[in-house]
């Protein structure tokens, strides 16, 4: 555990020296996923899990030229690819920890898509590890609405919103959006204005400090919950 904590807390701090707008997206999109992780019943063990393996989702950015992170226009295709190696180089990061294997696997598949047009292995429906359909979701809507894309404005809270519903059984898992649908564009426009100033604390590694229950309503949680009896787990 100690081991784990180390590595997460170095990680972190590899992460914070990057890319200041990679590690504020990273911090919010924690926070979403913990959320819907809330919404979706998931024990304070998985939720801890989500929260640490959606914090380093991008940590292989840290390997991608400032410049291409930073650029203003659409990439070429061959920076493209130097893009979506982000996902791997992330995943041999973490890997060979052994007490980060379910990190890891959210770090490695958080591109994947529901339908399997997704990267790196188009993995399809359930074979992409839950914590990574849950990252997916989280990832979408706050990339959506962020204020600093170069390439294209921000959509509203509602826009997004509404993206997401448009992406059920598409690029999301349909019960991840439930849960994410569970919860009113107002409500999420209130989390969203709270984020919009980065929260750089550091993360207490050992202890799930994200919205609590009390941020999400209880009719969301009981909607949501009785739909994921199946969902074994967030790795
Ligand atoms: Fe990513
Ligand atoms: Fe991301």
């Amino acid at each position: 555990m100690k081991q784990a904590t180390a590595a997460l807390t170095s990680f972190e701090a590899a992460l914070d020296s990057g890319d200041s707008a990679t590690y504020a997206h990273c911090q919010r999109t924690a926070s979403i996923a913990v959320i819907l992780g809330r919404c979706l019943g998931l024990s304070q063990d998985l939720l801890l899990t989500l929260e640490r393996g959606v914090f380093l989702h991008d940590i292989g950015k840290v390997h991608i030229p400032e410049r291409l992170l930073k650029k203003s226009g659409l990439l070429e295709e061959t920076e493209w690819k130097v893009m979506r190696g982000h996902a791997v180089t992330g995943y041999a990061m973490l890997s060979s920890n052994v007490a980060l294997t379910d990190v890891a696997a959210i770090v490695l598949a958080h591109h994947e898509r529901y339908d399997g047009t997704g990267y790196p292995h188009r993995l399809e429906g359930e074979d992409i590890p839950f914590g990574a359909r849950v990252c997916a979701v989280a990832d979408c809507f706050d990339m959506l609405t962020a204020a600093d894309r170069a390439y294209c404005r921000a959509m509203t809270v509602s826009e997004a919103w509404t993206y997401v519903r448009s992406q059920q059984g598409r690029h999301f898992d349909p019960v991840v959006v439930d849960a994410f649908l569970s919860i009113a564009p107002a409500q999420w426009r209130r989390f969203h204005a709270e984020w919009s100033e980065p929260q750089l604390r550091r993360l207490d590694w050992s202890n799930v400090r994200r919205p609590s229950l009390d941020d999400v309503s209880a009719d969301s949680f009981d909607k949501i919950s009785a739909k994921v009896v199946a969902c074994s787990g967030a790795s």
